[in-house]
């Protein structure tokens, strides 16, 4: 009989809720994100959390690898959301990130969309994608931070631009401990979503994204656009507005330059 192609997890654990009931721990997967798609509506449905220790294949936006050496934090979390609002919920998905970073004493902050950024390097990252499984649709959304990482262990190119939680307090910071942090928080946003209280949200969100009011350079699938960030919509789109001052709104990009504001 062949191979199941499935990894099974080393454990499996009950949460408490009060949406995020099941905890698969898994050592080793290529990527968090492609296991919960195998076992959606196999094991996992919305809820599920799926922990690995590393990863040979982690995934990061826009095709991306996403160096993923042990100590690090590699999480993908199944919800059922509003197939309209997977975008605004994978940005908010940003917000427990830094409230867990912060209550570990790294001031971190959001680069629009959901880049986790401290002192200008990047400490974690959100990818959130959308899947369906006949009518049902799904989110699986992933969440990498740089927690015990020594960052001779991350690839060259990367350690320029990165930073750990371990590089940059003195005490030790254990996984699941902020794993559990960010989980209360995650699940106060995604019940507060369902709730139709969006906008509180986004508020939140605009409160914590260092982008706003940076002059940048935002790459998009049309090109690039130059201006100073403005604002964040409901919905969670970066509003630049240009030297003349004519705004536009970017859905998906890369704001690759960030330069301080005089
Ligand atoms: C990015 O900033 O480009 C997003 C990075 C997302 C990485 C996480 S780690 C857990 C989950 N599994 C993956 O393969 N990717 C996400």
């Amino acid at each position: 009989m062949p191979d199941d192609p499935v990894p099974q997890p080393v454990s499996t654990e009950e949460r408490p809720g009060p949406i995020f009931r099941t905890l698969l721990r898994f050592d080793a997967v290529d990527s968090t994100q492609e296991v919960a798609k195998l076992l959606l509506g196999r094991g996992a449905d919305e809820g599920t959390i799926l922990v690995a220790k590393r990863q040979s294949a982690g995934k990061g936006r826009h095709g991306r690898a996403w160096a993923s050496p042990p100590g690090g934090l590699y999480v993908s979390l199944v919800v059922r959301p509003d197939p309209r609002y997977v975008a605004t919920l994978g940005l908010l998905a940003g917000i427990p990130v830094v409230k867990a970073l912060r209550h570990y004493g790294v001031f971190a902050g959001l680069k629009w969309p959901n880049d986790v950024v401290f002192m200008g390097k990047k400490i974690g990252g959100i990818l959130s994608e959308g899947v369906y499984r006949g009518d049902a649709f799904y989110a699986v959304i992933g969440i990498g931070v740089n927690t015990g990482i020594d960052l001779e262990r991350l690839p060259e190119d990367v350690r320029a631009r990165a930073t750990s939680v371990k590089r940059e307090v003195p005490e030790y910071v254990d996984n699941d401990d902020f794993l559990e942090y960010m989980m209360k928080h995650f699940e106060d946003i995604v019940s507060k979503f369902r709730t139709g209280t969006r906008d509180r949200l986004i508020k939140d969100y605009r409160g914590l994204c260092a982008t706003i009011g940076k002059d940048v350079v935002v790459t998009t699938s049309q090109g690039k656009l130059r201006g100073r960030a403005y604002d964040v919509t409901p919905l969670g789109a970066l509003v630049v507005m240009d030297a003349k001052g004519v705004k536009a709104e970017v859905v998906d990009g890369t704001v690759e330059d960030v330069h301080s504001s005089p």
